[in-house]
């Protein structure tokens, strides 16, 4: 005889459906999140304008250390997306706005990635507070990450700032450090 199943299809259904409720994603979170895509792509594309110009500026290993820290930023928007489909939202792809395309020196390139780095962290900040209030337990877990990682991305372009303070332009200095930062290696802040 043939087991009947049916029983055990319409409980599937059931849990189905009752996953969905629990997991759905607010229409609300849902945008902000795309925004967030938007904004970690832009981010994505100001670190490979920023590596450019230095690479033109003629400091190798600053233009190396931008590119990684533009890959990371790519990395981020990737892991906002798949977010988005895991809990079955949908992904929107807006245009991203034009980034600036020259630094007047390496200390300005510098001062640029912290004072952005303080926006992202503001704006992380934001979605935490929009999850928390709509009691969404799975984006406040996912934006976890992103809060220690913004304590990291503002503390790495500090110590950089720092550092290029202490050389004040020196071009011994800024030779050195350009060899240190071209160091970094995948992964690393
Ligand atoms: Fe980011």
């Amino acid at each position: 005889m043939q087991p009947d199943f049916n029983f055990n299809k319409n409980v599937n259904k059931e849990l189905h459906h009752k996953k969905n409720c629990i997991i759905m994603l607010d229409s609300k979170m849902e945008d902000a999140l795309n925004q967030q895509v938007n904004a970690e792509l832009w981010s994505g594309y100001l670190y490979l304008s920023m590596s450019y110009d230095m690479d033109n500026k003629g400091y190798e290993g600053m233009a190396s250390w931008f590119a990684l820290q533009a890959k990371e930023e790519f990395e981020h928007a990737t892991r906002f997306m798949k977010f988005i489909g895991e809990m079955d939202g949908r992904v929107t792809l807006m245009p991203v706005k034009e980034v600036r395309q020259e630094w007047l020196s390496v200390a300005d390139a510098f001062e640029d990635t912290l004072k952005h780095e303080k926006v992202v962290t503001g704006r992380i900040h934001q979605l935490m507070g929009m999850a928390i209030e709509l009691k969404d337990y799975a984006t406040q877990s996912m934006l976890k990450w992103f809060i220690d990682e913004q304590v990291e991305e503002e503390d790495a372009a500090r110590k950089i700032l720092e550092k290029l303070k202490r050389i004040e332009n020196s071009p011994g200095g800024l030779y050195a450090l350009d060899k240190q930062l071209g160091k970094r290696a995948n992964g690393e802040d």
